[in-house]
């Protein structure tokens, strides 16, 4: 154990992941803020998933705890950051993992139907509001917290899907708003934008939708300029957990390209 964070107690949304066959950017983060001190409530839709990660950072000696939440409820949502502040009293990092493309019917423009681009819109932006609008009352209270959104270089580059470019762009817009409107409270807000990552919600479904996962890795490795090779899971988490900690005091409003130089290259 280090201690970049520790005692901070951390509420982080999506902290489960798609199975597969690497790692995802939000277990990876509980497990990474947990190392480091953080005592780390993990909350997902999907609770066995949630209590998986908890497992892995108790099997580390780590302190973790879960909880089951959808984002699209708000009684869901209050209700975790209840919860937390329950048990601990504060909240001084919130990490707003939860989203997805494909997997909720994404499409291009002609062909994306409005049931989706509702259900994108619900899960992907509308969720992280509500987990700050919830999560800042306190925040603000206590003079402090740190908020990070995960976005994706979806939002700046060439992504032929609709849903999930438009509400990542809306998250880095949220992250802006909350950064400028939290300040003086001392609360800071920043957004990730992972580009290519080697991660289960990046490979199964291309993988499930028929081409051949060493076609899909490969493929994917040669659109990276550094090194030719997607990012991990990892990277995105050791990204949060500097964001988090107090080494970036005097960070906020930040949108940080996790993303091997595409942006660019
Ligand atoms: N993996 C990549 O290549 C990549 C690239 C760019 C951005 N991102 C972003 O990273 C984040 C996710 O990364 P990951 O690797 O952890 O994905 P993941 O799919 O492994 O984990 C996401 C978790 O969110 C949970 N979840 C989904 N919908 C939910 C809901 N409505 N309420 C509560 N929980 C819900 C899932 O159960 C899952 O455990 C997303 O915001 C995604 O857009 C990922």
């Amino acid at each position: 154990m280090a201690d970049r964070v520790k005692g901070k107690i951390a509420l982080l949304f999506g902290g489960g992941q798609t199975p597969g066959e690497t790692i995802g950017n939000g277990r990876a983060t509980a497990i990474l803020l947990a190392r480091e001190g953080a005592i780390v409530g993990v909350v997902d839709r999907d609770i066995v998933s949630a209590q998986d990660t908890v497992a892995m950072i108790e099997s580390e000696g780590g302190q973790a705890w879960a909880i089951a939440a959808d984002v699209v409820a708000e009684e869901d949502v209050a209700a975790a950051v209840q919860a937390c502040l329950q048990r601990h009293g504060r909240i001084d990092i919130l990490h707003n993992n939860v989203g997805a493309s494909l997997a909720l019917g994404d499409a291009p423009a002609t062909e994306l139907e409005v049931p989706a681009f509702d259900r994108l819109y619900q899960v992907n932006l509308r969720g992280m509001w509500l987990a700050c609008k919830h999560a800042l009352p306190a925040m603000r209270q206590q003079g402090s917290g740190s908020i990070v959104n995960i976005s994706s270089m979806a939002a700046w580059e060439n992504y032929p899907y609709v849903g999930y470019k438009t509400t990542k762009a809306g998250v880095i817009a949220l992250t802006q708003n909350l950064a400028a409107s939290n300040a003086e409270h001392g609360v800071r807000a920043n957004v990730i934008l992972p580009g290519l990552m080697n991660t289960p919600m990046a490979i199964e479904a291309r993988v499930a939708a028929g081409t051949p996962r060493e076609e899909v890795i490969a493929g994917r490795n040669a659109r990276v300029p550094l090194g030719r090779k997607m990012g991990s899971a990892w990277d995105v988490a050791y990204a949060s957990l500097f964001l988090h900690s107090d080494e970036a005091q005097f960070i906020t409003g930040v949108a940080l390209p996790v993303d091997g130089g595409r942006n660019v290259g």
